[in-house]
């Protein structure tokens, strides 16, 4: 061990500049553009070559999904553990709002700024720098590795279920290990326990068969996009509760226990309003931000268009108006039931002076809970404690990671979400960043990591 954290002091450097590299290759999943990922894929197999693993690059429908392995699986005995990661990115876009070009990574003092830096590129090359320290220095490590490394999980990862069961024994193993969600600072180690699910629509509303002038037509037929307006206005009232019927019906309520714990966790509602520049809070009423945020389903609109966007105005009615909408679900709401709950209803209040359409989003995520008191969460906090010598923070994330169900279903795999993203790291955002601390520890925490489990693994079986 002393060997691999000697490699990790004096390589640092080297590690930023490499993360850097990795950065470079604009892998936005979301639009059409495939060659961004496929350079990207390529390159992180080459790298992960170039430390020590065994790598390939494994075609699926959409993406191709990484493999890296470290050398003697099989015949060695030793606990498997997996680390998954995802070499998409979001669109940078509006990219008008960048400091900097969100593929040519810069940096700030502690932060390096770039598309992916924290969501997810930077977290899970910390898991493979720790690797590549044993690998280099020849220290043996107590177990098998295997990373899988996807480029669809932003659009919810659908390649993901078939490549599970088609390698279903290759990726067997003790538990996943995935570092994709947040981290609420150096001294807030954080491990999550709970994940929210997501589903997702987009509808449109048609009118006139073209946009028409507003002085000669308006006032006889209908706007699609005051329609729209009116249609989601009534999905959420003003406690915050959304309106479908049947919506809160299958929701895991909190625990007293539960609510206790998120109740001691560090939270300032004004630190909190300046932190994202808004006037005042708006949520569901009887709950507090964090168990809005984490443990609560919501509705929202993520898109909304219609008319003219162009500068200056223009007189029309438009032709149509069109909404994204996504659903945060909480154990054991499913996406699917949710999704014809809010059809269902959508048709039921749609006036009848537009006609609706209904765009079905694929690849939702089912919520994800384990228990906060297992074994190897106890392991791993304790890795925690030591690694950032702080006490940890046991949470329940308001993020959906879709595959970690897939884990548990097809590899009867618990996964441990060791999170590295500050809540300022701008993920999904402008200016997403990463912060160098914060990766510096990230790789310390995977070292220890693959000790403690592996003896905890040891301990357990006999
Ligand atoms: N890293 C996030 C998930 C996350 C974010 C978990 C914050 C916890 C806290 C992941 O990359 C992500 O953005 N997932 C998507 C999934 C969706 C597109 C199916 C999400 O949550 O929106
Ligand atoms: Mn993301």
């Amino acid at each position: 061990m002393n060997q691999v954290k000697k490699y990790l002091t004096k390589n640092q450097r080297h590690f930023v500049l490499d993360l850097c590299e990795y950065l470079r290759f604009p892998s936005v999943s979301a639009d059409g553009n495939k060659d961004g990922l496929n350079h990207c894929a390529r390159w992180l197999v080459e790298h992960c070559r170039r430390i020590g693993l065994q790598a390939e690059l494994c075609k699926t429908k959409g993406n191709p999904i990484v493999i890296a392995r470290t050398p003697g699986h099989r015949s060695n005995g030793k606990p498997h553990y997996l680390v998954y990661g995802h070499y998409d990115v979001q669109p940078p876009d509006p990219l008008n709002l960048w400091k900097t070009s969100p593929f040519h990574p810069r940096l700030v003092g502690h932060s390096l700024f770039a598309r992916g830096a924290s969501d997810n590129k930077g977290q899970h090359f910390a898991h493979l720098k720790a690797i590549e320290a044993y690998l280099k220095t020849g220290t043996e490590l107590p177990c098998n590795v295997t990373f899988l490394i996807e480029g669809e999980e932003e659009i919810g990862s659908p390649s993901m279920a078939a490549f599970l069961r088609k390698n279903r024994t290759k990726l067997r193993c003790e538990s996943v290990v995935i570092s994709d969600t947040a981290l609420y600072g150096l001294e807030h180690p954080t491990l999550s326990y709970g994940l929210r699910g997501v589903c997702g629509l987009e509808i449109v509303l048609h009118g006139p068969s073209r946009d028409v002038h507003s002085g000669m037509f308006g006032g006889a037929i209908e706007n699609p996009a005051m329609a729209l307006c009116r249609l989601l206005s009534r999905l959420r009232d003003e406690n915050g509760r959304i309106t479908i019927p049947g919506f809160y019906n299958d929701v895991l309520e909190l625990s007293p226990f539960e609510r206790a714990a998120f109740e001691c966790r560090p939270f300032n509602a004004n630190e909190y309003k300046a932190s994202l520049g808004v006037p005042d809070l708006f949520g569901e009423a009887g709950f507090t931000p964090i168990e809005q945020t984490s443990a609560r389903p919501t509705l929202e609109v993520n898109g909304l268009t219609s008319g003219y966007q162009g500068d200056g105005g223009k007189t029309i009615i438009p032709s149509w108006a069109r909404a994204k909408i996504t659903m945060r679900l909480v154990p054991h709401q499913t996406p699917r039931k949710m999704l014809a709950l809010t059809i269902a209803h959508l048709k039921k209040i749609c006036p009848s002076t537009v006609r609706m359409e209904i765009v079905e989003e694929h690849g939702g995520g089912e919520p994800y809970l384990l228990s906060p008191e297992s074994a190897k969460i106890r392991t791993a906090l304790e890795v925690l404690r030591t690694v950032f010598g702080h006490e940890p923070l046991l949470v329940r994330e308001g993020g959906s990671i879709p595959v970690v169900n897939d884990f548990k279903r097809i590899l009867n795999a618990d996964s441990l979400l060791l999170g590295l993203a500050l809540p300022d790291d701008n993920a999904h955002s402008p200016n997403e960043k990463f912060n160098l601390e914060v990766f510096a520890k990230g790789i310390l925490m995977s070292a220890h990591l693959w000790q403690q489990l592996s003896s905890a693994e040891r301990t357990s079986t006999i």
